[in-house]
Protein backbone atom coordinates (compact mmCIF):
# COMPACT_ATOMS: atom_id res chain seq x y z
CA UNK A 1 0.00 0.00 0.00
CA UNK A 2 1.75 3.42 -1.13
CA UNK A 3 0.24 6.50 0.96
CA UNK A 4 3.20 8.87 0.31
CA UNK A 5 2.29 11.89 -2.14
CA UNK A 6 5.73 11.57 -3.92
CA UNK A 7 5.98 7.61 -3.95
CA UNK A 8 1.92 7.48 -5.98
CA UNK A 9 3.61 10.15 -8.10
CA UNK A 10 6.63 8.49 -8.72
CA UNK A 11 4.82 4.85 -9.40
CA UNK A 12 2.70 6.80 -11.50
CA UNK A 13 5.47 8.06 -13.56
CA UNK A 14 7.24 4.75 -13.63
CA UNK A 15 7.33 2.51 -16.68
CA UNK A 16 8.13 -0.35 -14.45
CA UNK A 17 4.62 -0.55 -12.72
CA UNK A 18 2.06 -1.41 -15.31
CA UNK A 19 -1.34 -1.69 -14.78
CA UNK A 20 -2.82 -5.16 -14.33
CA UNK A 21 -4.09 -5.75 -18.08
CA UNK A 22 -7.08 -7.49 -19.31
CA UNK A 23 -7.36 -10.62 -21.30
CA UNK A 24 -8.15 -10.81 -24.59
CA UNK A 25 -12.18 -11.40 -25.65
CA UNK A 26 -14.84 -11.92 -28.18
CA UNK A 27 -16.87 -8.85 -29.04
CA UNK A 28 -19.66 -7.75 -27.85
CA UNK A 29 -20.00 -8.28 -24.05
CA UNK A 30 -18.06 -6.83 -20.62
CA UNK A 31 -14.85 -8.44 -20.97
CA UNK A 32 -14.16 -7.07 -24.84
CA UNK A 33 -14.65 -3.86 -23.52
CA UNK A 34 -12.06 -4.11 -20.71
CA UNK A 35 -9.97 -5.91 -23.07
CA UNK A 36 -10.38 -2.93 -25.84
CA UNK A 37 -10.00 0.13 -24.20
CA UNK A 38 -7.22 2.14 -22.90
CA UNK A 39 -7.82 2.13 -19.43
CA UNK A 40 -6.60 -1.61 -19.06
CA UNK A 41 -4.54 -2.06 -21.87
CA UNK A 42 -0.72 -3.10 -21.56
CA UNK A 43 1.75 -0.44 -22.47
CA UNK A 44 2.43 -1.52 -26.12
CA UNK A 45 -1.35 -0.90 -26.72
CA UNK A 46 -2.35 1.76 -24.35
CA UNK A 47 -0.84 4.79 -26.41
CA UNK A 48 -3.23 4.35 -29.58
CA UNK A 49 -6.08 3.29 -27.47
CA UNK A 50 -5.86 6.39 -25.30
CA UNK A 51 -5.13 8.51 -28.68
CA UNK A 52 -8.84 7.28 -29.82
CA UNK A 53 -10.81 8.60 -26.69
CA UNK A 54 -8.27 11.93 -26.40
CA UNK A 55 -9.82 12.70 -30.39
CA UNK A 56 -12.97 12.24 -29.20
CA UNK A 57 -12.71 14.79 -25.87
CA UNK A 58 -11.07 17.17 -28.14
CA UNK A 59 -14.36 17.65 -29.98
CA UNK A 60 -16.31 18.69 -26.70
CA UNK A 61 -15.64 21.94 -25.78
CA UNK A 62 -15.53 21.83 -21.62
CA UNK A 63 -16.81 25.33 -21.30
CA UNK A 64 -19.83 24.69 -23.47
CA UNK A 65 -20.30 20.98 -21.83
CA UNK A 66 -20.74 23.19 -18.53
CA UNK A 67 -23.85 25.52 -19.84
CA UNK A 68 -25.69 22.59 -21.13
CA UNK A 69 -24.89 20.63 -17.64
CA UNK A 70 -26.18 24.05 -16.10
CA UNK A 71 -29.54 24.19 -18.32
CA UNK A 72 -30.52 20.24 -17.80
CA UNK A 73 -29.91 20.75 -13.97
CA UNK A 74 -32.19 23.70 -14.05
CA UNK A 75 -34.73 21.84 -16.05
CA UNK A 76 -34.64 19.11 -13.75
CA UNK A 77 -34.93 21.36 -10.68
CA UNK A 78 -37.95 23.03 -12.26
CA UNK A 79 -39.86 19.97 -13.31
CA UNK A 80 -39.37 19.00 -9.17
CA UNK A 81 -40.35 22.38 -8.01
CA UNK A 82 -43.88 21.82 -10.39
CA UNK A 83 -44.58 18.68 -9.37
CA UNK A 84 -47.64 18.14 -7.62
CA UNK A 85 -46.27 16.09 -4.63
CA UNK A 86 -44.59 18.23 -2.87
CA UNK A 87 -41.90 18.38 -5.09
CA UNK A 88 -39.17 20.93 -3.50
CA UNK A 89 -37.49 17.92 -1.93
CA UNK A 90 -34.77 16.34 -5.17
CA UNK A 91 -31.93 13.63 -4.96
CA UNK A 92 -28.90 14.71 -5.38
CA UNK A 93 -27.43 11.65 -6.53
CA UNK A 94 -29.79 9.55 -8.26
CA UNK A 95 -31.42 12.49 -9.96
CA UNK A 96 -28.95 14.78 -10.84
CA UNK A 97 -25.39 13.32 -9.87
CA UNK A 98 -25.58 10.19 -11.60
CA UNK A 99 -27.82 11.36 -14.71
CA UNK A 100 -26.44 14.76 -15.64
CA UNK A 101 -23.31 14.34 -16.43
CA UNK A 102 -23.83 11.05 -18.48
CA UNK A 103 -26.95 12.37 -20.52
CA UNK A 104 -24.63 15.79 -21.72
CA UNK A 105 -21.46 13.15 -22.66
CA UNK A 106 -23.54 10.83 -24.35
CA UNK A 107 -25.37 13.28 -26.19
CA UNK A 108 -22.22 14.87 -27.38
CA UNK A 109 -20.74 11.66 -28.31
CA UNK A 110 -23.31 10.91 -30.59
CA UNK A 111 -25.33 7.89 -28.71
CA UNK A 112 -28.78 7.09 -30.38
CA UNK A 113 -30.43 7.50 -26.81
CA UNK A 114 -28.69 9.74 -24.53
CA UNK A 115 -31.06 9.33 -21.44
CA UNK A 116 -31.68 5.25 -21.80
CA UNK A 117 -27.70 5.39 -21.99
CA UNK A 118 -27.48 6.52 -18.29
CA UNK A 119 -28.47 3.53 -16.69
CA UNK A 120 -26.37 0.67 -18.86
CA UNK A 121 -23.04 2.93 -18.88
CA UNK A 122 -24.21 2.40 -14.79
CA UNK A 123 -24.78 -1.55 -15.13
CA UNK A 124 -21.34 -1.53 -16.84
CA UNK A 125 -19.17 0.94 -14.18
CA UNK A 126 -20.53 -1.24 -11.72
CA UNK A 127 -18.65 -4.53 -12.74
CA UNK A 128 -15.74 -2.73 -14.40
CA UNK A 129 -12.99 -3.04 -12.22
CA UNK A 130 -11.93 -6.82 -11.22
CA UNK A 131 -13.65 -8.46 -8.41
CA UNK A 132 -17.44 -8.11 -9.41
CA UNK A 133 -19.63 -10.96 -9.07
CA UNK A 134 -21.49 -12.78 -11.83
CA UNK A 135 -24.74 -11.11 -11.48
CA UNK A 136 -23.48 -7.39 -12.01
CA UNK A 137 -21.07 -9.23 -14.78
CA UNK A 138 -24.03 -10.81 -16.71
CA UNK A 139 -25.95 -7.38 -16.42
CA UNK A 140 -23.28 -5.58 -17.56
CA UNK A 141 -22.83 -7.96 -20.89
CA UNK A 142 -26.41 -7.23 -21.23
CA UNK A 143 -25.57 -3.10 -20.70
CA UNK A 144 -22.78 -3.26 -23.10
CA UNK A 145 -24.52 -4.97 -25.92
CA UNK A 146 -27.45 -2.10 -25.71
CA UNK A 147 -24.85 0.27 -25.59
CA UNK A 148 -23.16 -0.99 -28.53
CA UNK A 149 -26.48 -1.01 -30.45
CA UNK A 150 -26.64 2.98 -29.29
CA UNK A 151 -23.09 3.67 -30.56
CA UNK A 152 -22.89 5.51 -34.17
CA UNK A 153 -20.98 3.38 -36.91
CA UNK A 154 -17.23 2.92 -36.21
CA UNK A 155 -14.13 -0.11 -35.93
CA UNK A 156 -14.82 -1.79 -33.40
CA UNK A 157 -12.20 -0.43 -31.09
CA UNK A 158 -13.04 3.43 -31.75
CA UNK A 159 -16.43 2.54 -30.15
CA UNK A 160 -15.07 0.69 -27.25
CA UNK A 161 -12.88 3.59 -26.46
CA UNK A 162 -15.48 6.18 -26.65
CA UNK A 163 -18.00 4.24 -24.86
CA UNK A 164 -14.87 3.77 -21.40
CA UNK A 165 -15.12 7.58 -22.00
CA UNK A 166 -18.62 7.46 -20.38
CA UNK A 167 -17.71 4.11 -17.92
CA UNK A 168 -14.54 6.07 -16.54
CA UNK A 169 -16.23 9.00 -16.22
CA UNK A 170 -19.62 7.53 -14.79
CA UNK A 171 -19.12 6.86 -10.75
CA UNK A 172 -16.00 9.26 -10.62
CA UNK A 173 -17.98 12.37 -11.83
CA UNK A 174 -21.32 11.49 -9.77
CA UNK A 175 -18.72 10.98 -6.90
CA UNK A 176 -17.50 14.64 -6.96
CA UNK A 177 -21.26 15.97 -7.39
CA UNK A 178 -22.45 14.22 -4.06
CA UNK A 179 -19.60 15.30 -2.38
CA UNK A 180 -19.39 18.28 -3.40
CA UNK A 181 -23.09 19.10 -2.31
CA UNK A 182 -22.26 17.41 0.78
CA UNK A 183 -19.13 20.19 1.62
CA UNK A 184 -20.26 22.84 0.00
CA UNK A 185 -24.28 23.62 0.08
CA UNK A 186 -23.76 25.92 2.75
CA UNK A 187 -20.42 27.32 1.54
CA UNK A 188 -20.10 31.17 1.65
CA UNK A 189 -21.03 32.44 -1.78
CA UNK A 190 -17.92 34.13 -2.35
CA UNK A 191 -16.11 30.67 -2.72
CA UNK A 192 -16.04 29.83 -6.39
CA UNK A 193 -17.40 26.77 -6.94
CA UNK A 194 -14.15 25.46 -9.30
CA UNK A 195 -12.43 26.23 -5.53
CA UNK A 196 -15.11 23.93 -4.16
CA UNK A 197 -14.30 21.30 -6.44
CA UNK A 198 -10.97 21.49 -6.08
CA UNK A 199 -10.69 20.76 -2.44
CA UNK A 200 -13.14 18.19 -2.03
CA UNK A 201 -11.46 16.30 -4.79
CA UNK A 202 -8.32 16.67 -2.27
CA UNK A 203 -9.85 15.96 0.73
CA UNK A 204 -13.38 13.69 -0.46
CA UNK A 205 -11.77 11.89 -3.15
CA UNK A 206 -14.18 9.96 -5.55
CA UNK A 207 -11.64 8.22 -6.81
CA UNK A 208 -9.42 6.64 -3.79
CA UNK A 209 -6.87 4.32 -5.12
CA UNK A 210 -5.56 2.97 -8.61
CA UNK A 211 -3.32 -0.09 -8.53
CA UNK A 212 0.03 -1.13 -10.25
CA UNK A 213 1.96 -4.02 -10.92
CA UNK A 214 5.57 -4.50 -10.81
CA UNK A 215 6.51 -5.68 -14.23
CA UNK A 216 10.46 -5.22 -13.36
CA UNK A 217 12.01 -5.04 -10.24
CA UNK A 218 12.54 -1.82 -8.27
CA UNK A 219 13.12 0.01 -5.39
CA UNK A 220 10.41 2.28 -3.04
CA UNK A 221 11.70 3.86 0.00
CA UNK A 222 14.40 1.59 -0.04
CA UNK A 223 12.11 -1.32 -0.21
CA UNK A 224 12.71 -3.71 -2.54
CA UNK A 225 9.61 -4.56 -5.04
CA UNK A 226 9.74 -7.43 -6.86
CA UNK A 227 8.60 -8.75 -10.09
CA UNK A 228 4.86 -9.29 -10.11
CA UNK A 229 4.20 -7.66 -6.28
CA UNK A 230 0.83 -5.67 -6.43
CA UNK A 231 0.60 -1.88 -5.56
CA UNK A 232 -2.51 -0.20 -4.08
CA UNK A 233 -1.85 3.33 -4.42
CA UNK A 234 -3.96 5.45 -2.34
CA UNK A 235 -4.95 8.96 -3.65
CA UNK A 236 -7.07 9.94 -0.54
CA UNK A 237 -4.04 9.34 1.74
CA UNK A 238 -1.62 11.18 -0.65
CA UNK A 239 -3.91 14.15 -1.30
CA UNK A 240 -3.49 14.08 2.71
CA UNK A 241 0.19 13.98 2.74
CA UNK A 242 1.25 16.78 5.53
CA UNK A 243 5.18 17.26 3.60
CA UNK A 244 2.74 18.47 0.81
CA UNK A 245 -0.47 19.55 2.39
CA UNK A 246 -0.49 21.61 5.79
CA UNK A 247 -2.81 20.87 7.90
CA UNK A 248 -4.07 18.08 5.44
CA UNK A 249 -7.46 17.05 7.44
CA UNK A 250 -8.80 20.68 7.15
CA UNK A 251 -11.14 22.06 3.91
CA UNK A 252 -9.08 24.76 3.02
CA UNK A 253 -9.84 25.83 -0.82
CA UNK A 254 -7.59 27.47 -2.56
CA UNK A 255 -4.34 25.66 -1.73
CA UNK A 256 -0.83 25.68 -3.46
CA UNK A 257 -0.96 22.29 -4.84
CA UNK A 258 -3.08 20.07 -6.65
CA UNK A 259 -4.83 16.75 -5.17
CA UNK A 260 -3.47 13.72 -7.15
CA UNK A 261 -7.34 12.67 -7.73
CA UNK A 262 -6.61 12.74 -11.37
CA UNK A 263 -3.36 10.83 -11.25
CA UNK A 264 -0.92 11.86 -13.18
CA UNK A 265 1.49 10.62 -16.22
CA UNK A 266 0.87 8.61 -19.44
CA UNK A 267 -2.60 7.01 -18.14
CA UNK A 268 -3.57 10.20 -15.74
CA UNK A 269 -7.26 11.24 -16.32
CA UNK A 270 -7.60 12.58 -20.43
CA UNK A 271 -11.12 13.88 -18.95
CA UNK A 272 -10.38 15.83 -15.77
CA UNK A 273 -11.64 19.00 -17.72
CA UNK A 274 -14.68 17.89 -18.71
CA UNK A 275 -15.29 16.65 -15.56
CA UNK A 276 -14.28 19.32 -13.80
CA UNK A 277 -16.78 21.11 -16.13
CA UNK A 278 -19.61 19.03 -15.53
CA UNK A 279 -19.39 18.90 -12.12
CA UNK A 280 -19.49 22.93 -11.67
CA UNK A 281 -22.26 23.43 -13.85
CA UNK A 282 -24.34 20.84 -12.12
CA UNK A 283 -23.39 22.11 -8.21
CA UNK A 284 -23.10 25.61 -9.67
CA UNK A 285 -27.00 25.45 -10.05
CA UNK A 286 -27.72 23.69 -6.88
CA UNK A 287 -25.78 26.16 -4.89
CA UNK A 288 -27.62 28.75 -6.10
CA UNK A 289 -31.02 27.27 -6.05
CA UNK A 290 -31.36 24.66 -2.89
CA UNK A 291 -30.63 24.43 0.41
CA UNK A 292 -29.15 21.62 2.36
CA UNK A 293 -32.16 18.80 2.74
CA UNK A 294 -31.36 17.77 6.29
CA UNK A 295 -28.69 15.55 7.89
CA UNK A 296 -25.78 14.77 5.10
CA UNK A 297 -24.93 11.28 5.12
CA UNK A 298 -21.23 10.77 5.11
CA UNK A 299 -21.26 7.60 3.05
CA UNK A 300 -21.81 7.84 -0.81
CA UNK A 301 -23.72 6.47 -2.12
CA UNK A 302 -26.33 7.26 0.02
CA UNK A 303 -29.08 9.10 -1.81
CA UNK A 304 -28.44 12.66 -0.36
CA UNK A 305 -31.85 15.34 -0.32
CA UNK A 306 -31.59 19.16 -1.59
CA UNK A 307 -34.47 21.36 -1.23
CA UNK A 308 -35.07 24.17 -3.47
CA UNK A 309 -34.69 27.69 -1.67
C1 LIG B 1 -14.16 13.55 -10.96
C2 LIG B 1 -14.14 12.80 -12.04
C3 LIG B 1 -12.98 11.93 -12.46
C4 LIG B 1 -11.92 11.46 -11.73
C5 LIG B 1 -11.59 11.72 -10.27
C6 LIG B 1 -11.12 10.64 -12.63
C7 LIG B 1 -9.94 10.00 -12.26
C8 LIG B 1 -9.19 9.21 -13.11
C9 LIG B 1 -7.97 8.55 -12.74
C10 LIG B 1 -7.31 8.61 -11.37
C11 LIG B 1 -7.51 7.89 -13.82
C12 LIG B 1 -6.21 7.10 -13.95
C13 LIG B 1 -6.24 5.78 -13.26
C14 LIG B 1 -4.87 5.15 -13.26
O1 LIG B 1 -3.85 5.75 -13.65
O2 LIG B 1 -4.80 3.99 -12.81
C15 LIG B 1 -8.47 8.10 -14.87
C16 LIG B 1 -8.37 7.55 -16.13
C17 LIG B 1 -9.26 7.82 -17.13
N1 LIG B 1 -10.30 8.71 -17.12
FE1 LIG B 1 -10.92 9.78 -15.52
N2 LIG B 1 -11.70 10.64 -13.85
C18 LIG B 1 -12.83 11.42 -13.81
C19 LIG B 1 -13.69 11.71 -14.85
C20 LIG B 1 -13.48 11.34 -16.14
C21 LIG B 1 -14.28 11.79 -17.26
C22 LIG B 1 -15.44 12.77 -17.19
C23 LIG B 1 -13.78 11.15 -18.36
C24 LIG B 1 -14.22 11.27 -19.80
C25 LIG B 1 -15.15 12.07 -20.25
C26 LIG B 1 -12.69 10.32 -17.93
C27 LIG B 1 -11.94 9.50 -18.76
C28 LIG B 1 -10.89 8.72 -18.35
C29 LIG B 1 -10.20 7.77 -19.21
C30 LIG B 1 -10.54 7.45 -20.66
C31 LIG B 1 -9.18 7.19 -18.45
C32 LIG B 1 -8.19 6.13 -18.90
C33 LIG B 1 -6.97 6.84 -19.47
C34 LIG B 1 -5.93 5.91 -20.04
O3 LIG B 1 -6.24 4.75 -20.30
O4 LIG B 1 -4.81 6.37 -20.27
N3 LIG B 1 -12.53 10.47 -16.59
N4 LIG B 1 -9.48 8.94 -14.43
Amino acid sequence: MVTRYADVVSLLTDPRCVVPPAEEAPEGGLAWLRASVSRFSPPDRHAARRAVGVAALDTLDPRELRVIAERLTGRILDRAASADNGGDRVDVTGDLARRVPLVVLAERLGLADPAAAVAEVTAVAAAYHPGAGPAAVRRADRAVAALLAMSPPAPAEVTANRLGLLVQAADATAGLIVAAVRHGLDAPDGLETDALLAEVLRLDPPVRVTRRVAADPLTLDGQPVRVGERLLLRFDAANRDPAVFPEPDRFRAGRANAALTFGAGPRGCPGQRHALALAAGVVGVLRRRCRPGGPTPDVPPTPLEVILR
